[in-house]
């Protein structure tokens, strides 16, 4: 395993790994790393020849300067687990000045409106910053494919807008959401969540795997209303917004139509961790 602090080292690993005409994998991360991430990290294994892994808290994509002072720093556990699925990964974990020099901001994207939709709505700026950062690690690592999960379906067809656009010569590689036996999705945030609101998280999946059903005979408007009474009667959590939405848009919809694909969208907050989840309808 490497783990490297400056492009110019991984520049010269990457030109090594080119020479010998191997294909190259990425899994962009904030660290802090589960298993969900590792599910990335092993497809990718399975489909390149090499890989290099990001693990990089991003400052431009916090809109709240707490949750980035907060955001769990592990790299020494994240270098383990990765270790777990390869001893040949190529970690990339830089400071911010490796990767910003001293111009730590944004820039304006235009994603054809999926960036103003919920985590938009409610996280604004987000997706300029991640817009940013990915197409940073994108020109540092310049990977055949990268990784992406649908856990953060917004961002997976964030990137995709910006890669089409941008014409960028990469393969987005969309990968399912890995799941607690419990069914809460996993997150970095999972752990700085209290013993209560631990236990009281999983109703999230449980409510979006209703919502599924209901989708089955019930207009929108009246899951997303039933969706919303269910967290009003809920004594730990609280909804942020939960939405069905054209897969492909974003946009939300009242009545579906045929061939369209459906996905339902929800954020939570348990306490003052935020928890966000989707799911495919059916
Ligand atoms: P981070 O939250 O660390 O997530 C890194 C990748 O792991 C993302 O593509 C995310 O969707 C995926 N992931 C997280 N939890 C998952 C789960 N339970 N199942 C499947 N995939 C999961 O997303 C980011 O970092 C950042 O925004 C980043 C893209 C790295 C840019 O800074």
């Amino acid at each position: 395993m490497k783990v490297i602090t400056e492009q110019s080292e991984l520049k010269k690993e990457i030109e090594l790994l080119r020479s010998q005409g191997k294909t190259l994998g990425f899994v962009p991360t904030m660290g802090a790393l589960h298993k969900g991430h590792l599910s990335l990290v092993q497809r990718a294994l399975k489909e390149n020849d090499a890989l290099v892994v990001s693990i990089f808290v991003n400052p431009t994509q916090f809109n709240n300067p707490n949750d980035l002072v907060t955001y769990p720093r592990t790299l020494e556990n994240d270098v383990a687990l990765l270790g777990t699925a390869s001893e040949d990964i190529l970690v990339y974990a830089p400071t911010v000045d490796d990767v910003y020099g001293d111009n730590v901001v944004s820039v304006n994207y235009d994603f054809d409106g999926l960036e103003f939709k919920m985590e938009g709505e409610f996280r604004p700026g987000h997706f300029d910053g991640v817009g940013t950062i990915v197409k940073r690690l994108f020109e540092i690592v310049t990977p055949d494919h990268a990784y992406f999960g649908e856990k953060d379906f917004q961002q997976l067809a964030i990137i995709k807008k910006m890669v089409k656009k941008n014409k960028l010569p990469v393969g987005i590689v969309p990968c399912e959401i890995l799941r607690e036996t419990s069914g809460l999705a996993m997150s970095s945030r999972n752990v700085r969540l209290k013993p209560e609101y631990a236990e009281a998280a999983p109703f999230i999946y449980k409510t979006l795997k209703s919502a599924n059903i209901k989708f089955g005979t019930e207009r929108a408007k009246e899951v997303t209303d039933w969706v919303k009474s269910q967290f009003e009667n809920h004594p730990l959590l609280e909804l942020e917004y939960f939405v069905i939405a054209d897969i492909d848009t974003l946009e939300t919809i009242e009545n579906k139509k045929e061939n369209i694909l459906y996905r339902a969208f929800i954020a939570v907050y348990a306490g003052d961790i935020r928890l966000i989840d989707n799911l495919a309808l059916n």
